[in-house]
């Protein structure tokens, strides 16, 4: 059985360095396989929306991303299981939103972040097939702030309004009826 790998936290400097990009034999290795499935296994345990390498002391440009009936986000839409390789986001439009968010390396916390509604994403998937798509609403904001991880960027870095910053429980009491709302909107026009 595997065990879900441990979480760097905010301030370990593991998470502020820009994580190296893999060659395709190394990802297709048994070493990075298994590693892959440590990933989403320590996703899945920890309730994460996504997890990049570099939280489970990785320095790879590796990510993953699901959202499936998420207790940490009860109001946020599906998205597929996803492991991204090497990814490069580049915006797909000038729009933006506000996006409240949190991060599984800095714990108790949300805040609100802008993020692009569209973005085209190039990446591997992990058996090394190219992937080449566009993701929207808030599956494009979940993919910038895991890519974000990867380029040694924490959420906080993006917050515009000190004031937004919350405890969980906070934005439970305070912000999330809103902010439930604010998605539901965003997903009736984008799909997710
Ligand atoms: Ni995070």
């Amino acid at each position: 059985m595997r065990r879900p790998l441990r979480i760097a936290q905010i301030g370990h400097p593991i998470l502020r360095q820009p994580t190296r990009i893999l060659t395709r034999e190394e990802l297709l290795s048994e070493e990075i396989q298994s590693f892959l499935d440590d990933l989403v296994e320590t996703m899945r345990e920890a309730s994460g929306a996504g997890l990049a390498a570099n939280q489970v002391y990785q320095s790879l440009r590796i990510c993953a991303v699901e959202v499936r009936n998420n207790s940490r986000y009860p109001y946020r839409p599906n998205i597929p299981l996803t492991i991204l390789v090497n990814p490069v986001l580049t915006p797909a439009s000038d729009e933006t939103f506000i996006n409240y968010e949190g991060c599984l390396s800095v714990p108790n916390l949300r805040g609100q972040v802008r993020r692009h509604c569209e973005v085209h994403v190039e990446a591997l998937d992990r058996e090394g097939n190219s992937i080449s798509t566009v993701v929207k609403g808030m599956t494009a904001a979940t993919y910038q702030h895991e890519v974000d991880h990867l380029d040694g960027r924490i959420f906080l870095d993006r917050v515009e309004d000190p004031n937004s910053v919350v405890t969980l429980e906070n934005f439970q009491r305070y912000c999330m009826d809103k902010v439930a709302a604010d998605v539901e909107a965003l997903v009736k026009r984008y799909g997710s």
